[in-house]
């Protein structure tokens, strides 16, 4: 997804800075980069499709040197991948240079008015030349003010990045639905779509708010709001460290990630828990009555995190007796769905910035709803919208493929699910208090299924060469297969299904064959005997079964060709741990096959467009 870079200080080292903050944000996906720099009362651009260092290659000239700039990493959404399609875009005589995120959505009709009024001429076939043409028209001097009335002219969401020839020691940045921070230094500041962009120079940050505009010097930083009014705003203290961004011994952010399981739902669960063991919701206000008051929920997310969602229904329906509805955000936000003052959305959300929940968080809210959020990045776009914020604590997730997110989402939905019911009644003390000693436990055992990942590599040797996988399973084991066909997909680039196995012999099951590779997941006591049914069908037709199942549930070997089993823990959490072998799976297979696995293509970590 795109990402911004934007520095202005004394050194002539913007071309360095901006480049190190673009490679910070390699991991969201890009397929272009580029920078520009004000040298000499004019503006050099350089840009390039491909990597950043295709870039680094068409830069190395010593005369690129500069105290101010702006980058960008480009994931196309106007117009192909290209040298030209690619950030900063100019206006006409380049005297105003424009990086951009999101989208002008009334873009087509601005190009036509500039090619009519302005004779202007394109060269690119994007939205964001749009942008620099349109203050290039109002500038007289002033950035900011040309700024300001060619934002009153546009549409959409964007966070954009501007610089001036004639003003080198100034940059004009607005936020508007797209993330935007600035980073306070000394003698130098900064703008970056994202906090880790910054982190290696600054942990002071300016979070930028919606129809916010930012002016900078080296020595300032004003924020001014859409009528032109400065604007105070505390400063955000980033603690959690760049380092945490890094790999750490590991080949791939994917498996640092994988292992990083445990600590981050230790974390997860113990912030929210008292030492006797209750659970606190500090800093969310959500008392008795607005329990009572609720008569549904309602989960709404993208991807791996409506996965999550998926688990999340179960747990609400069962320990808090609310009927739950979950949605994914694409498809919520245009349904006219039935939301009201009674009901409680909840969004989830790795990144807090996805676009599709974002504007589904907005339209429940426009609705009356009460508006929760599972988040991990913090003082992101959804936790600032929000209500409240139950926070996921994974650390930085930095492969595209969510591992530790989603089951520190699940942890996260749990203990809503938990404290719902219990403060309703509807669970009993000695219950919850079993609950949650699982809950404790749950970190080593998730440790137990991470020591048998040879046993688990060694399966993926074998298979690697499939192009078709099935996953199927009951109840929640419906809910973790399709998140353990999406890892597989979205990594190795497989075909692979998942479906509820009693709906296998409702039409898929045409699609089993000899040899074909199927997933089988079976850690629920109460369906167990059905499972094996199942099996036993798909088995019958030739099938190769990879069994998941609880120690305890022996009987799984002879339906199997392998099994993977779990340690014994309660139903209702396996997907805590049923979740861990797909996911090693999925990493082995794809590094088989020699994949990209931390940045697959076509995949972006941050969807930040519609
Ligand atoms: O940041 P979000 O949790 O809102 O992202 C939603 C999806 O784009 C995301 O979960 C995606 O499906 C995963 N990267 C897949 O592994």
């Amino acid at each position: 997804m795109c990402g911004i870079v934007g520095y202005i200080g004394t050194e002539n080292n913007a071309k360095e800075v901006i480049i190190e903050g673009l490679k910070r944000l390699e991991y969201r996906g890009y397929d272009s980069a580029g920078i520009a720099l004000c040298i000499n009362g004019k503006i050099e651009t350089r840009k390039h499709v491909g990597e950043i260092s295709n870039l680094e290659k068409i830069i190395g000239d010593v005369y690129f040197e500069s105290t101010t700039g702006i980058g960008h990493t480009r994931w196309a959404t106007h117009g192909a991948p290209s040298d030209l399609n690619a950030h900063p875009h100019s206006n006409s005589d380049n005297t105003i240079t424009v990086v951009h995120n999101g989208i002008i959505e009334n873009y087509v009709e601005l190009r036509e008015w500039l090619r009519e009024d302005y004779g202007v001429k394109f060269k690119s076939d994007t939205d964001t030349e749009v942008i620099a043409h349109l203050i290039g028209i109002y500038y007289d001097g002033d950035l900011y003010q040309a700024v300001c009335r060619a934002v009153e002219q546009m549409r959409g969401a964007y966070a954009i990045g501007v610089i001036a020839a004639a003003e080198p020691d100034k940059m004009v940045a607005v936020r508007k639905d797209a993330p935007l921070v600035a980073g306070i230094g000394e003698g130098c500041n900064f703008i970056a779509s994202d906090i880790p962009a910054l982190l290696k120079y600054v942990r002071r940050i300016f979070l930028i708010e919606n129809n916010e505009t930012v002016v900078l010097t080296k020595d300032d930083i004003k924020i001014y709001d859409e009528h032109q009014k400065l604007v105070r705003r505390d400063v955000f203290h980033v603690t959690w460290d760049a380092d945490a961004a890094e790999k750490g011994g590991y080949d791939h952010f994917m498996m640092k990630e994988i292992h990083e399981q445990p600590k981050g739902l230790d974390e997860t669960l113990t912030r929210r828990l008292d030492e006797d063991g209750d659970i606190n919701l500090d800093g969310i206000s959500m008392t008795k009555e607005d329990i009572e008051g609720f008569n549904k929920v309602y989960i709404v997310a993208c991807g791996t995190a409506y996965h999550a969602g998926l688990v999340g229904k179960a747990a609400i329906e069962k320990l808090a007796k609310i009927p739950v509805e979950v949605d994914i955000a694409s498809e919520f936000r245009y349904r006219d769905p039935f939301v009201d003052d009674k009901t409680l959305f909840i969004a989830i959300s790795q990144s807090g910035e996805t676009l599709d929940t974002l504007a589904a968080l907005r339209e429940a809210k426009k609705k009356g709803a009460r508006i929760l959020s599972v988040v991990n990045v913090v003082g992101s776009s959804v936790a600032r919208e929000s209500d409240d914020v139950f926070y996921t604590w994974a650390g930085p997730e930095i492969a595209v493929a969510s591992t530790k997110a989603y089951t520190t989402q699940l942890m996260c939905m749990y203990l809503i699910a938990l404290y719902m019911g219990r403060t309703k009644g509807v669970i009993d003390k000695e219950y919850y208090s079993r609950f949650i000693e699982e809950l404790r436990g749950i970190p080593d055992k998730l440790q137990t299924v991470l020591n048998r990942e040879a046993d688990i590599e060694q399966i993926a040797r074998k298979y690697c060469r499939k192009e078709q996988v099935f996953f199927i399973g009951r109840g929640v084991d419906s809910a973790v297969s399709y998140e353990g066909s999406l890892k597989l997909k979205e990594i190795s680039y497989i075909n692979s299904f998942a479906i509820a196995a009693g709906e296998l012999k409702h039409g898929t099951i045409a699609l089993i064959e000899e040899g074909t590779l199927v997933f089988a997941l079976a850690t629920q006591d109460f369906l167990f005997e059905k499972m094996l049914s199942n099996i036993k069908e798909i088995q019958a037709r030739g099938a190769n079964i990879v069994g998941i199942a609880k120690e305890g549930n022996r009987e799984i070997e002879q339906e199997s060709s392998e099994v993977i089993y779990l340690p014994e823990c309660m139903d209702e959490v396996t997907p805590l741990l049923a979740v861990v072998p797909l996911q090693i799976f999925a990493y082995y297979v794809a590094k088989f096959r020699a994949c990209n696995i931390d940045k697959p293509k076509n995949l972006a970590k941050s969807v930040t467009v519609e």
